[in-house]
């Protein structure tokens, strides 16, 4: 009797527990998905689903404001309501545990040189806590967040439509156009400049893309664009096509790319000054220290101005011209200079690439020659770009971020609109952390003064003499054992509401059968604005 009346005691024990435990689950679950959070701007551009796109230039509507402190009674600054959701969020994929930091940073605004490395003698990385995130958030204490004064520059301007001067063109298939909307948007929304883009299979019968559906689209977002076919429906003959070689339907490419000026100079305006040629994955951090670089250069003469390649080898291969993937800019009057050109540059030249066609048709119908402009680059590089991004360069142009290399750019460059020029700006702290602005934190177990921050770290494939010419001196690659990385994988805050804008740096934990509990490290950047 005693033992069964033992035993249907602990059955009931076990029930209560396990209906506790469903409770708790559904609350928190309910939590997850029911609140109104704000959309994040989460790193990875192409995976950037969330509409966040439109945080540049344009206000999310209301409805998706996050829910402020105080209305689900969770801890003092909000954190559960807002902090918490995002960093659970599944695009995140952060492990359960996570060791979390935060610092408040107020931005001392002043006349900074960011070329210098600033000192902080206290750590960056200090207040962490451990925390889970299957957890009942209003059971913790909110997580400090120990203030952090830096010596930043001014912010750029907000874009008011001030760059009606500058018009930008891409030729590109229809599915590449649409997938660079979201971060096309981070540069250009707002800013008054135009961009044209040639849609290379416009005419497919199959594909039967929308041109004006996706014009609006990008017009929804704030982008000027203007959306065309391309007006060739094949490839242009060459002068030294074989008789029997059949024509390209539709036109190649690199074709569409080549003719791109003259579509530029039809959409353009009497404000018009610099027609920017670009690949579909270059990305301007920002238009304002780019409109300030062409402004040293005449835009009523002709001017061309470019980089040029960034790997020797393939200076070799094609030349010395402007590579198109760093951005080209032609002024009108040498955009109008060839203009009557084109299609027998087209049909003399001898290269297959669209910026080969502008090199070989500029030196033989223009006594214009290349301007290289310090802070555009081609990036040709390869791999871990991270000694290019920890550099301290400032950089005005960026390129092949999704694809040589990743890089989560639109996040990355966010930061800009807090402190501007501030983009890759770099402080040491304590004695063995670096932080590159907008890119990573980087903790060297050996200490920061043993390495020489005035090179750049060869941390890219092939990075030696093919490419000291425009990256060097190099210091040697470090092992993962001297080098621990928190890379930016998110931000988070509108602009111009007196809201925080939040950048979130994330170091991995190693996920491996010896691992099964991975606990990943974060760190967050509050920035006041
Ligand atoms: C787009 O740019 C053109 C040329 O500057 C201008 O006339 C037009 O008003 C602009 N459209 C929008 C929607 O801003």
């Amino acid at each position: 009797m005693m033992l069964a009346h033992q035993c249907s005691a602990r059955a009931y024990l076990v029930v209560l527990v396990a209906l506790l435990f469903s409770i708790l689950l559904l609350t928190a679950n309910r939590l997850h998905n029911g609140s109104p959070i704000r959309l994040p701007h989460f790193a990875d551009g192409l995976r950037d689903q969330t509409g966040a796109g439109q945080q540049n230039g344009q206000r999310p509507p209301e409805t998706e404001r996050p829910i402020t402190q105080g209305e689900t009674g969770s801890t003092a600054d909000g954190f559960c309501a807002h902090d918490w959701e995002f960093l659970r969020n599944e695009n995140l994929r952060l492990s359960e545990n996570i060791v979390y930091t935060r610092r408040c940073v107020k931005p001392i605004h002043g006349d900074v040189n960011r070329d210098v490395i600033g000192n902080v003698k206290d750590p960056l990385i200090s207040g962490s806590v451990n925390i889970n995130l299957g957890a009942d958030c209003s059971q913790l204490a909110p997580p400090p967040c120990e203030p952090l004064g830096l010596g930043v520059p001014l912010g750029y301007p907000e874009p008011q439509g001030q760059y009606s001067h500058l018009l930008f063109g891409i030729a590109s298939s229809y599915e590449r156009v649409k997938e660079s909307l979201p971060v096309f948007a981070h540069w250009l929304a707002g800013t008054g400049a135009q961009l044209v883009a040639i849609v290379s299979d416009a005419d497919d019968t199959y594909l039967k893309p929308d041109l004006n559906a996706l014009q609006t689209e990008y017009h929804n977002h704030g982008v000027n664009a203007t959306i065309l076919a391309p007006k060739f429906k094949e490839s242009l003959p060459r002068k030294n096509t074989r008789e029997d070689e059949v024509l390209r339907r539709p036109m190649a490419v690199e074709q569409i790319h080549f003719l791109l000026i003259r579509d530029m100079l039809e959409a353009s305006t009497p404000q018009t000054q610099w027609l920017g040629v670009l690949d579909d994955d270059t990305f301007f951090p920002s238009l304002h220290p780019l409109s300030l670089a062409l402004h040293q250069h005449d835009h009523t003469q002709p001017a061309w101005l470019g980089a040029l390649a960034d790997n020797w080898v393939s200076m070799k291969i094609w030349g010395f011209m402007a590579y198109g993937g760093a951005g080209t800019f032609l002024s009108v009057p040498l955009a109008k200079q060839l203009n009557p050109h084109l299609e027998d540059c087209v049909r003399e030249t001898v290269v297959p690439s669209g910026d080969g066609m502008l090199r070989d048709c500029m030196y033989s119908r223009t006594t214009t020659k290349l301007t290289v402009i310090d802070g555009l680059y081609q990036n040709d590089i390869r791999g871990d770009a991270s000694g290019f991004f920890e550099s301290g360069r400032r950089v005005l142009s960026l390129h092949h971020w999704k694809s040589w290399y990743r890089a989560p750019v639109s996040a990355m460059a966010s930061i800009a609109r807090v402190c501007g020029d501030c983009f890759l700006q770099r402080w040491r702290f304590g004695t063995d952390t670096l932080l590159a602005n907008g890119y990573s934190i980087t903790v060297y177990p050996e200490g920061v003064k043993k390495i020489d921050l005035t090179r750049m770290e060869a941390t890219f494939d092939e990075a030696d003499s093919r490419f000291d010419f425009i990256y060097g001196p190099f210091r040697p690659r470090l092992g993962e054992d001297q080098k621990k990385s928190y890379r930016l994988e998110a931000v988070d805050g509108g602009f111009g509401r007196g809201e925080k804008f939040k950048q979130v740096y994330v170091h991995r934990a190693k996920r491996n059968k010896e691992v099964t509990q991975p606990v990943d490290e974060v760190v967050e950047l509050v920035w006041d604005l």
